[in-house]
């Protein structure tokens, strides 16, 4: 048995900033954003939106499209560095939200990569029979941990979620993935506290631990080589070369890093999928929410081969080949 995608769904919360609006916060311009990431704006929750919220609704547009009913799901996974809780997992909330009670549920840890990790997973458990339908679920607030007084990093993140829903079928949706960290580079990109080493104190809110820390242009450089790493393991794994490549879905952090990569492939600008202009970085919900647009925009089309590409914090990178049968 092969994995096949049979639906796709995104959810946003309502509020919308703008760089204008991040102007009045930090010593930033619209044109510096602009020119330096390619974002004009992202998604922003309110106080009643939740990582599980999110993902329920981007799960339910998912299930529609396939026709599959909650009963049916035999797994969820929800891939989030922005759960509800520490625990339970956000895919157990799903799963109540859904009434999903026949599945096992579980969320997966890999930030930016996390979406192409956890469909890697799905695909293993659909190979080996013992799953027949699942979801597959990006969600992020990550606005809640983003230090709001930094302008190198403020500016970047967006809230949202995407689905999808993989169905066990003979013939093969996902053709190969690959997915590979690097643990020694954890304190490029992270989220100090709260947690073991940092436990929630007066002293974490006193010294900003809270929030995400980053040193972007070093990310950046590493992102650019291990993205265009993945692709090529991916694609030659499968025997295809970056000519074979319909519609090119890179996580959507920077433009300048989808341009990098798009170049270093060699692929035509119309082959890359990008709207991080309208939602900024949404780490793990950015290739579903993308999927989601390029398929209910007929940017893909019934059987274009996808490739799905992704870097991010621990480090982590994967990426992913996808013959399209929607
Ligand atoms: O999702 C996966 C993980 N995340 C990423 O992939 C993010 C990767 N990194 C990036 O996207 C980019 O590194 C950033 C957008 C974060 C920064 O862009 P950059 O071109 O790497 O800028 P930089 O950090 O090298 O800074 C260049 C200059 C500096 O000024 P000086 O030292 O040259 O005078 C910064 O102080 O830009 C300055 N700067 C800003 N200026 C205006 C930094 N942030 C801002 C800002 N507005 N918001």
């Amino acid at each position: 048995m092969r994995s096949r995608l049979t639906g796709t769904g995104s959810a946003f919360p309502f509020n919308v900033l703008t760089n204008q609006d991040i102007e009045k916060m930090v010593d930033t311009t619209d044109e510096w954003i602009t020119t330096r990431t390619g974002i004009k704006e992202r998604r922003i929750a309110s106080s009643d939106d939740f990582t599980s919220t999110l993902a329920t609704t981007a799960a339910l547009k998912a299930l529609e499209m396939s026709g599959v009913s909650p009963a049916e799901l035999d797994m969820i996974i929800v891939a989030t560095v922005t759960p509800d809780f520490p625990f339970p997992s956000t895919a157990c909330l799903v799963q109540n939200n859904l009434k999903a009670e026949n599945a096992a549920a579980f969320d997966v840890s890999a930030a930016c990569s996390g979406f192409i990790y956890a469909l890697s997973i799905v695909d293993s458990f659909i190979r080996s029979g013992k799953v027949k339908k699942a979801l597959v679920i990006g969600a992020e607030i990550l606005t809640r941990i983003v230090d709001w007084t930094d302008r190198n990093s403020c500016l970047l993140f967006g809230d949202g979620a995407g689905a999808v829903l993989i169905e066990a079928d003979s013939s093969p949706g996902i053709l190969d993935s690959f997915i590979k960290s690097d643990g020694s580079c954890w304190e490029l990109l992270y989220q100090p506290g709260p947690g073991n080493r940092n436990p929630a104190s007066h002293k974490l809110i006193d010294e900003r631990l809270n929030f995400i820390r980053m040193q972007g242009n070093e990310v950046f450089k590493l992102a650019v080589r291990a993205m265009e790493d993945a692709a090529l393991k991916t694609l030659s794994a499968g025997g295809f070369t970056t000519d074979d490549i319909d519609l090119f879905v890179p996580h959507q952090a920077n433009r300048r890093i989808i341009e990098a990569i798009g170049k270093r492939l060699g692929l035509p600008d119309e082959k890359v999928f990008v709207n991080l202009d309208r939602y900024g970085n949404t780490s793990s919900a950015s290739i579903p929410i993308a999927l989601d647009e390029a398929n209910r925009t007929g940017a893909i089309k019934t059987g274009d081969l996808v490739l799905l590409d992704a870097f991010g914090g621990g480090l982590t990178c994967g990426a992913m080949s996808i013959r399209w049968q929607l």
